[in-house]
């Protein structure tokens, strides 16, 4: 969920403010995501990558998940949403991971929607975790295939991402599933994330929707 920072400097705001902005969008898209019949949706909230921010805005942006937990699960929980947290857990606050772990425990009897949150994720540490797994469980050359493969991965029955939306503009993946979006569509937005509609998202389903998918058959 790329543009918090840039929504915030345009509007001469501290860069805490657009995220904070970037929040408040959440429970309508996620009502959309439910009622448009999408059964999985994941999050990109931090990367591993966004460790090398300063220590303030770190901190701002770990406080900001303990509100938003605080606020949202009891709410998406309601509405029979799974909750589920996709990357490392070393690195994370404690009072984060308790959060997430209570958000986890809750939700998970539910099955109209699953949500991941990637928090403190990057494709490539996944890939590698899960790689260190294989070799930690010494399973041989011939049992690794891309079914085995998936199964080591954090979250292994989340399925193959179908579509990625990228606000902000940026035209690149950012170290996002990359196992998982091997035959992904892309929808890329101009639109800052505080900025992103339930109408822009449904937007980017019809264009998905129309889109023919050969996986490299013909
Ligand atoms: C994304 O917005 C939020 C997080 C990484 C948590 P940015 O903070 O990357 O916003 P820009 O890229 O500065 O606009
Ligand atoms: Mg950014």
């Amino acid at each position: 969920m790329d543009g918090n920072g840039r929504w915030a400097k345009r509007r001469w705001l501290p860069r805490a403010a657009g995220h904070r902005a970037g929040v408040s969008v959440l429970t309508p898209l996620l009502e959309t995501a439910g009622r448009a019949g999408v059964k999985t949706l994941t999050l990109y909230a931090f990367s591993t990558e966004n460790w090398a921010r300063p220590e303030r805005e770190i901190k701002t942006l770990m406080k900001l998940f303990m509100d938003t937990a605080r606020e949202k699960v009891p709410e998406l929980n309601e509405r029979g949403a799974r909750l589920r947290f996709l990357g490392r857990r070393e690195h994370l606050p404690d009072s984060v991971l308790e959060a997430m772990e209570e958000a986890e425990d809750l939700t998970s009897g539910n099955d109209s929607l699953d949500v991941y949150i990637a928090l403190d994720y990057g494709g490539r540490a996944e890939i590698v975790d899960a790689t260190r797994r294989i070799v930690a469980d010494g399973l041989s050359p011939e049992d690794v295939d891309e079914m085995t493969f998936a199964g080591y991965l954090y979250a292994p029955d989340v399925p193959e991402v179908d579509l990625v939306i990228r606000t902000s503009g940026e035209l690149r993946i950012s170290n996002f599933l990359l196992w998982q979006i091997a035959y992904a569509e892309f929808y890329v937005t101009d639109t800052l994330w505080p900025d992103f509609t339930p109408k822009e998202f449904l937007r980017a389903l019809e264009s998905f929707g129309s889109r023919s998918r050969r996986r490299g058959g013909v």
